[in-house]
């Protein structure tokens, strides 16, 4: 297939495109804005090869998706692209109205105008916390941060365009990713880095929230598996195998990290913080996709893929990183 994908400069977006290129010989297009979570470092290995291209614009500006697409001529539009960090949703929102809403409205446009197939890659978030049992593509939707609403309006306007147009569109919501190339704001590899450089690791409230964790290669499998395979207008979860409570994260990075158990601060928690997330997957599953990768084995993973790969996140953690560290958590880095 030739593919336009757009946030493909992310932590899943590259995934994904890697594993395109790499495993189903398909064309590549990136379209990402480079905002200060994409980033060129993440496609690396991918510049050289002739069917792979970067193109930086903006999914709202609908005249670099124009362009993108008279470019690439793609069979498929998936959109990676948004705002990803709840901590900073609840502190400056607007961006996040911008891309979701205003961003997905201009691919949408774009794919109806071209006749092109269009994935939204979404999230677990959108169904909001659940103390027991799990979610599935049927239980309604309860955001509960301007992140998490602002992803489910884009869902929901994608749905509209499928009933309204006819367009060919499929949605996949992910659980919690983790894996190599993810920006340190996030919890697995900010504690790793912490951890590394013998930081203090801020852990929110108790601790105790629930996350059901999936490796980025499974979701970025789930996400092609969808795009070939899923039903026009459907949406399909895709949940990790295992469910961990933060704390219990944490631990474990102290001990593949060797960094000690008294770096662990409690501090504030997140306003509005959901407890827990649980997908149920079984309809993709019956799609025939399946999560390979187990929490143990692929944190033990990352952990040993950030302390080989400091030339990825040296630039980042010496960078504007710094300032957002000491604005979300009061404090400077070491
Ligand atoms: P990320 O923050 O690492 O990457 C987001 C990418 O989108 C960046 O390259 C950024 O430059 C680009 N981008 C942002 N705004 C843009 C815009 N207006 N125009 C063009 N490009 C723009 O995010 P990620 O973790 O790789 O997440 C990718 C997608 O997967 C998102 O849609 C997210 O909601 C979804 N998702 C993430 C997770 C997770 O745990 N990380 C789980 C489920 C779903
Ligand atoms: O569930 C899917 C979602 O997972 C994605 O849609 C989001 O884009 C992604 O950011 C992620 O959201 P979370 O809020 O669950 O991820 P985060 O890494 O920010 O936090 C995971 C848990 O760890 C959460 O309960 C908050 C907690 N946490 C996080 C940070 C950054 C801490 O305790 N301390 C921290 O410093």
């Amino acid at each position: 297939m030739r593919l336009l994908v757009c946030g493909g400069a992310g932590f899943i977006g590259s995934t994904f495109a890697r594993l395109r290129l790499n495993d189903h010989g398909d064309d590549v297009t990136v379209l990402d804005k480079l905002t200060y979570a994409g980033r060129e470092e993440n496609f690396h290995d991918l510049s050289g090869d002739e069917r792979f291209h970067f193109r930086r614009g903006a999914i709202e500006d609908g005249e670099a998706v124009a362009a993108a697409i008279e470019a690439a001529s793609p069979e498929a539009i998936v959109n990676f692209a948004a705002e990803t960090h709840v901590d900073r949703s609840i502190a400056e929102p607007d961006a996040f109205v911008r891309t979701h809403a205003l961003g997905t409205y201009v691919l949408l446009e774009a794919a109806r105008e071209h006749g092109l197939r269009y994935l939204q890659v979404s999230t677990d978030e959108v169904y909001g916390s659940i103390d027991v049992g799990t979610f599935t593509e049927e239980s309604p939707l309860r955001p509960s941060s301007p992140y998490s609403a602002t992803k489910t309006g884009a869902d929901l306007l994608v749905e509209s365009y499928f009933h309204t147009y006819g367009l060919t569109t499929l949605i996949c919501r992910g659980s919690n990713n983790y894996g190599p190339y993810q920006y340190p704001e996030k919890l697995i590899p900010l504690m790793i880095l912490n951890a590394l450089h013998g930081d203090p690791l801020p852990v929110y409230g108790d601790g105790m929230q629930v996350r059901n964790w999936i490796h980025s290669t499974d979701f970025a499998g789930a996400i092609g598996h969808v795009l070939e395979h899923g039903v026009p207008g459907e949406v399909y979860n895709a949940g990790g195998p295992d469910e961990e409570a933060n704390i219990d994260v944490v631990r474990r990075i102290i001990e593949l990290s060797g960094a000690s158990e008294s770096q662990i601060e409690h501090i504030t928690d997140r306003p509005g913080h959901d407890r827990r997330y649980s997908l149920s997957s079984e309809k993709v599953r019956a799609l025939g996709w399946a999560p390979r990768v187990r929490f143990d084995e692929g944190l033990a993973d990352t952990v040993a893929w950030y302390r080989e790969n400091s030339w990825w996140w040296e630039p980042v953690r010496s960078g504007d990183y710094r300032s957002y560290y000491e604005r979300q958590y009061g404090r400077s880095l070491r």
